[in-house]
């Protein structure tokens, strides 16, 4: 239980998104993937840098908060620190931002372009310590994928 197949994971993110140029279209393709591959999630999905702010993409899961700032819960910790932060007990984590009440652990990983975080990946579970380093390994291995075709989509 809980364990990923990333192999798989990584091999059909990239049967979707390479060659597409929409990034809209590939990050909902990617959120759908993680929430169909993935057991016991209760969120997954993308924020993207605006003008210095995370703003809600493309996700599964419950309505969630729109904008979060740098620094701020675990999505604006993992921008700002330009760190994976993967939290096992989400209510031991100072600012914790709770979208879903249901959430107790979370990861998130942040995504490059030029140099610079431009968005970031999150993940949310209703179990407490969801999330192993397996996880942290298989999901930033996810966001290098989608990073090696950021620049070509629009
Ligand atoms: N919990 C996140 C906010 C985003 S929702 O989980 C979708 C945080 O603390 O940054």
């Amino acid at each position: 239980m809980n364990v990923t197949n990333y192999e798989e994971l990584n091999l059909q993110l990239r049967g979707l998104i390479e060659g597409v140029p929409h990034r809209i279209a590939n990050l909902s393709n990617a959120s759908a993937l993680l929430w169909q591959s993935m057991e016991n999630l209760n969120w997954a999905g993308f924020y993207l840098m605006k003008d210095g702010i995370l703003v809600l993409g493309p996700f599964q899961g419950k309505p969630a908060c729109i904008e979060i700032k740098l620094g701020r819960g675990v999505c604006g910790t993992a921008a700002a620190e330009d760190k994976t932060q993967l939290v096992p007990d989400v209510h031991a984590f100072p600012g914790h931002i709770a979208c879903d009440c249901a959430s107790r652990s979370e990861i998130v990983v942040p995504i490059h372009a030029g140099g610079e975080v431009t968005a970031v990946l999150d993940i949310d579970s209703p179990l407490p310590d969801r999330f192993s380093e397996e996880d942290r390994k298989g999901l930033e291995a996810f966001v290098r994928i989608l990073e090696a075709e950021w620049e070509k989509m629009s």
